[in-house]
């Protein structure tokens, strides 16, 4: 399957079959997770978590017997990096035909922290259950959906711009300049509350991201919505790096003039 295809075949997984996953499966993943990197080379620490074992369970979730939760210090970009690992490794669950969620909230979080034995200095802002899709959604994931509009996204003109802000771009001009393929993963990605908060101003080869901030998603900590923009740039630069380019990620803000509340987080230059 193509990364695009990948991307697209994910959804947010919250009914699970109450088996555990293969153990061939899941040592495969964590031998992935050992060697994920992330553009910005701040460490993130994925921690294995059996259900039963730890005493685990989400509100929103049924039927999982395994989690697996990141853990990362605080330094510059880290929630972008975190985003960017975690997203990886949840990408990987994915073609391995595991169901994962991306949980930041729905959590007792305590016992998530405590179990993923948290050191000074250390967050653990979101975990994901690893598990065997359910044949059924269940109500409550059915319901969540509807609340979230999780089966809809923005538009390309909504999040993507060619230049500066004042022009957006088509889904058939994006096409145009070879980038379809790209931004269609972009748009795809999963974020907090569905809320999409990435923008992207394309100029000279070069796409800048902006993170369109929503109320209630900075806590003290950290900024969850700087998690999905992490999100987003990995999920752009795999497909431009499956597509054969080559890409590089910087951090400079460009001479763009940007709507209030609107933040430069990085650009991926391809
Ligand atoms: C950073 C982040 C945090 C999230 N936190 C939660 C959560 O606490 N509970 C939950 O049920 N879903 C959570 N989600 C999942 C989103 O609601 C979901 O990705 C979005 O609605 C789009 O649906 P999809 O993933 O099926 O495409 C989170 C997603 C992200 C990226």
């Amino acid at each position: 399957m193509s990364f695009l295809e990948d991307v697209k075949t994910r959804r947010s997984v919250r009914a699970f079959d109450g088996k555990a996953p293969s153990a061939e499966i899941i040592n495969e993943l964590k031998e992935y997770a050992e060697n994920i990197t992330n553009p910005y080379g701040v460490n993130v620490r994925f921690v294995f978590l059996d259900a039963k074992e730890n005493d685990l369970s989400s509100p929103v979730l049924s039927g999982e017997t395994l989690y697996v939760s990141a853990v990362v210090k605080k330094a510059e970009h880290f929630e972008e990096a975190y985003g960017y690992a975690f997203q990886k490794l949840l990408m990987k669950a994915h073609q391995l035909g595991l169901g994962t969620v991306w949980i930041g909230g729905t959590m007792p979080r305590d016992k998530f922290e405590a179990a993923s034995d948290l050191k000074d200095g250390e967050y653990m802002p979101c975990m994901s259950p690893l598990g065997v899709t359910a044949k059924k959604m269940s109500v409550k994931e059915v319901l969540m959906r509807k609340g979230v509009k999780a089966d809809t996204r923005k538009a390309f003109e909504e999040l993507f711009y060619n230049g500066s802000f004042a022009t957006p771009i088509t889904e058939s001009a994006s096409m145009g300049m070879g980038l379809h393929d790209a931004l269609e993963v972009v748009r795809f990605a999963p974020s907090a509350v569905n809320k999409q908060p990435w923008r992207i101003v394309i100029a000279d080869r070069k796409a800048h991201f902006f993170e369109a901030h929503d109320k209630g998603f900075v806590t003290p900590d950290y900024d969850l919505q700087k998690i999905d923009m992490g999100i987003a740039l990995y999920n752009f630069e795999t497909q431009l790096l499956s597509e054969g380019r080559t890409t590089e990620l910087s951090c400079e803000k460009p001479e763009i003039k940007a709507p209030e509340g609107m933040d430069y987080i990085a650009t991926i230059s391809f």
